[in-house]
């Protein structure tokens, strides 16, 4: 299925002969926003709520920075970086509450979540081929609806036809504590500072690249979750959701 079919399936273009299964197709719930704005979380617990898929494409670049780190290739080289991006092999498998990803046969899950591998995602994130490469990918996956889509462009450029859009966000101070109690859980032997000069390293290369900058969509809601818990802005997500099919005159789906 093409990207232009999935907007006729949703009606954003006038209907042609491959639209044929336009009411088979369930939401796309795209979640984007800067690093410790609680996106995972929320995603993870939104998705399991609905019963949707639940798509962490921050892992998926992951996955291409320890791939590109571990071939030892140079940025700069396109060539090769195209090959790791057409080989890649990545799963997700989902366990319980948990999702393990897999690079081929090898678990992957703790590997992509070194702070090494936190500038190599964000370093690799802002390569053409490398985006291109993941969008492909990611528009594939959504054109079977139900899902949560999270990451940094989801509601922009990679879902920009999404039923349903939000942008998460969180007081520097917050998303820092969030990250530094993530890291000290783990047994890291790492400071506070350091986890704040890295994340404002981390958002400023991921706001200010020339290719899909993180930044809200036009259409999406905007939820500043500071003072929330996740679930609390789960209820938040689902109770705009809620009110938005009234809006548009559709049935209120009972979640
Ligand atoms: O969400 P995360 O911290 O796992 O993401 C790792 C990096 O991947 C992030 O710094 C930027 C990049 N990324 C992106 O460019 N686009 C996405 N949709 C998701 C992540």
């Amino acid at each position: 299925m093409t990207f232009d079919t999935i907007k006729h399936l949703r009606g954003r273009l006038p209907a042609d002969d491959n639209c044929v299964k336009c009411q088979d197709l369930t939401p796309i719930i795209t979640i984007d926003g800067p690093t410790g704005s609680g996106k995972s979380t929320v995603s993870r617990l939104l998705a399991k709520r609905l019963r949707y898929h639940y798509l962490d494409t921050g892992a998926m670049y992951r996955a291409v920075g320890l791939a590109i780190r571990r071939a030892g290739i140079e940025l700069q080289n396109e060539e090769e970086v195209a090959k790791i991006c057409n080989g890649l092999n990545i799963r997700f498998i989902h366990e319980g509450d948990s999702t393990k990803i897999y690079m081929g046969n090898e678990d992957i899950t703790e590997a992509i979540r070194k702070p090494l591998i936190d500038l190599m995602a964000s370093n690799v994130s802002a390569l053409d081929t490398v985006r291109k490469a993941m969008t492909r990918l990611q528009r594939k996956i959504g054109s079977q609806g139900s899902l949560v889509a999270e990451g940094r462009d989801m509601g922009t450029v990679v879902f920009p036809e999404a039923e349903h859009k939000f942008y998460l966000d969180a007081s520097l101070e917050e998303r820092v504590d969030r990250r530094f109690q993530e890291r000290k859980k783990k047994g890291e032997s790492i400071s506070r500072k350091k986890v704040k000069e890295d994340l404002i390293k981390r958002d400023y290369q991921d706001m200010n690249r020339r290719l899909s900058p993180l930044k809200p969509a036009k259409d999406a809601e905007i939820i500043d979750t500071t003072k929330l818990n996740p679930h609390q802005v789960v209820e938040r997500i689902i109770k705009y959701i809620g009110i938005n099919l009234k809006y548009n005159g559709q049935q209120t789906t009972d979640y």
